[in-house]
């Protein structure tokens, strides 16, 4: 069934908000698993950027890159950040998943606080699949995960989380649980022929609450981001 009377918000994306039939729920965890290279971090840039146009705010917590390379990323799709940073709209933070007792710590009390004060629409988390390194135990790794999503499922806040998939199954996330945690998952997946050519895919796996497409669809990266080609054909 679904619920006509939640507020969608829009990724961006035109193809994939098409696919939604409008956007992701409001209050959404929603993840978006692929491969290196398959355009998680535009996905997230693009899903952030988007709701600034929009007047919203947003909070960007990057593992992986830089925050100047973060801005250069973003530059190089023709959005600017820079100006969002110091109108204090957007909020661009980098974790260092080295240390792990802090990242923590950051994590479970400074984060929510964050999300709260900051009063953020939409946050993007690139990615989560660092942060599954802080635990050794299985179980723990599991109790963290619900924990961070719930955490962040109670701010009201629409959340991107990426995540890696398994080298060996592209269609599961490294870690194997984000997927049941999410209230939704986009797939980015590479696909390519005995031929050699190689094309991008998109598909919404899950998204709770509403009734989606599930068609697998190209999409191409440009220079302004990731275009989802609604009318193509997977080859
Ligand atoms: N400005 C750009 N114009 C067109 N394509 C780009 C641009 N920047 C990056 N790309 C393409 O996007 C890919 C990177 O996507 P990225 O979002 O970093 O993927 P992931 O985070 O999944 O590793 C690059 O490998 C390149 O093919
Ligand atoms: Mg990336």
């Amino acid at each position: 069934m679904t619920d006509k009377n939640v507020r969608r918000i829009k990724t961006g994306i035109d193809g994939l908000d098409e696919l939604l039939k409008g956007g992701i729920p409001e209050g959404h965890v929603f993840t978006v698993m692929g491969a290196f290279g398959t355009g998680k971090t535009t996905f997230s840039l693009q899903y952030i950027w988007e709701g600034l146009q929009q007047g919203e705010s947003g909070i960007f917590i990057t593992l992986e890159e830089d925050k100047d390379a973060m801005i250069e990323t973003g530059l190089s799709y023709g959005w600017d950040f820079e100006p969002y940073i110091e109108d204090d709209q957007l909020a661009v933070e980098k974790l260092i998943p080295a240390d792990a007792e802090a990242t923590i710590q950051r994590i479970k009390s400074d984060l929510p606080k964050f999300i709260k004060n900051f009063d953020a629409e939409r946050i993007a988390i690139d990615s989560v699949s660092l942060l599954n390194m802080l635990a050794d135990d299985p179980e723990e790794k599991r109790d963290q995960l619900f924990a961070l999503t719930k955490m962040i499922k109670d701010t009201g806040t629409t959340a991107l989380l990426t995540a890696e998939v398994k080298d060996e199954n592209p269609e599961s996330s490294r870690d194997g649980l984000i997927e049941y945690t999410a209230d939704g998952v986009i797939l980015l997946r590479y696909n390519q022929t005995d031929t050699g050519d190689v094309q991008l895919s998109i598909q919404v796996k899950k998204m709770r609450r509403i009734d989606h497409s599930r068609k697998m669809k190209p999409f191409v990266i440009t220079d302004s981001g990731i275009d989802v080609q609604v009318d193509g054909t997977i080859f």
